[in-house]
């Protein structure tokens, strides 16, 4: 039996290209005692892939990967031969070794900066695929963005940039449901009309249609209380004037500057943290791994209930990886991107 990956062809100068991966097949050894044999159904297509593809990754982040290396991402597969105690054949289990069609786990397998450990699923009517996203990884970073390190309360004002995305329409709608007035932005005007119509954001606007500064003005005259930051660069530079004293920022990420081969320069006025005491703070998901049954039910709720809404887009076949990573990665569609292996479950 044979076992294709997604492996990394070359790295990639500046935007990603699908020619920069290449699918291998090599065949699939036995399994030792403890390990377990995963038939994958579900990739999640995650920006941070793309900051392993340089030949540096920043200090204290996941190792870059190396030419010709199986890519690693988070997964949902169906177990399919078994010798641990842990995992029987049939059980739905979530993971890091997405990206091929066939992923043996053993009790060390790998994590994100502490999230991914293998994990039985049992999805309790929930569409299995959601385990990746709101009720999996994308639930948990919004969550704990919004509790966490925002505690966001009726009266703030958040900005939530990428608020189209996976993580940053979850923010937008929890940081709504807990009474906030909340300013998404994203980069196309269907989008825009999407964060008003279909999560009821009080403000919207393009980042890409005018200067962020003035978006901001209009949007909020009097000054923002709190940013989510997913984009890094001119989207922090804004935030730091347009927040009010006192105000918060989370850092959950920088993707304009993932392409980047080099480190980007940080905001000329960065000194605002200090005239304005503001506290910002980076965090990553895997650190808070105790409040996922809190995000579970908190979100699953609101799923449930219709009071949040979650989009996805959806390519097939292990082959279709490269053009999902390119797509998600220039905001292409709404919400999270997934690939399906074999038929959808
Ligand atoms: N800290 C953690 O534990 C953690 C965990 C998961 C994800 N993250 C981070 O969270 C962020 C969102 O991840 P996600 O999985 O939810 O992805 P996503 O938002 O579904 O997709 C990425 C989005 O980024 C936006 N984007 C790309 N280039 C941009 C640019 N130059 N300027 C502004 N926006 C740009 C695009 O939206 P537009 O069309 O709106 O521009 C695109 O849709 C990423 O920064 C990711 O690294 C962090």
């Amino acid at each position: 039996m044979g076992n294709r990956q997604l492996c990394l062809a070359r790295r990639p100068e500046g935007a990603l290209h699908v020619d920069d991966f290449d699918v291998v097949e090599t065949p699939v050894r036995r399994l030792a005692d403890g390990e377990v044999l995963v038939r994958n159904t579900w990739l999640s297509i995650d920006p941070s892939l793309r900051i392993r593809l340089h030949a540096r990754t920043p200090d204290g982040y996941l190792p870059p990967l190396a030419i010709g290396e199986p890519l690693a991402g988070l997964a949902l597969g169906e177990v399919v031969d078994s010798r641990s105690p842990d995992f029987a054949v049939g059980e739905l289990v979530s993971h890091t070794l997405g990206y091929r069609d066939l992923a043996i786990l053993d009790g060390d397998a790998g994590t994100f900066g502490g999230y991914g450990a293998p994990t039985r699923i049992v999805p309790h009517g929930f569409p299995a695929q959601w385990f990746l996203g709101p009720l999996g990884s994308s639930g948990l970073t919004a969550y704990v963005g919004v509790t966490e390190i925002l505690r966001v309360a009726p009266d703030d004002t958040v900005w939530v940039s990428a608020a189209a995305g996976a993580v940053g329409s979850l923010v937008a709608q929890l940081a709504r449901q807990r009474g906030a007035t909340v300013i998404g932005s994203a980069g196309r005007p269907s989008k825009v009309d999407h964060l008003l119509v279909a999560f009821g954001l009080d403000a919207a606007f393009d980042h890409r249609a005018r200067p962020l500064t003035e978006s901001l003005e209009e949007c909020a005259p009097e000054g923002i209380t709190m940013y989510f930051d997913s984009v890094g660069g001119g989207h922090l530079t804004a935030a730091l004037d347009a927040l009010r004293s006192g105000g918060r920022i989370a850092v959950c990420g920088a993707i304009s500057g993932y392409d980047a081969g080099a480190p980007v320069p940080g905001p000329h006025n960065l000194f605002q943290l200090v005239s304005k005491s503001i506290r910002m703070e980076g965090y990553r998901a895997g650190s808070f791994n105790h409040l996922s049954p809190a995000m579970q039910e908190e979100v699953g709720d609101h799923l449930a209930a219709g009071r949040i809404r979650f989009d996805e887009r959806v390519f097939d076949g292990l082959e279709s990886a490269p053009a999902a990573m390119v797509a998600m990665l220039h905001g292409d569609h709404i919400g999270k991107t997934l690939v399906a292996l074999g038929e959808r479950n």
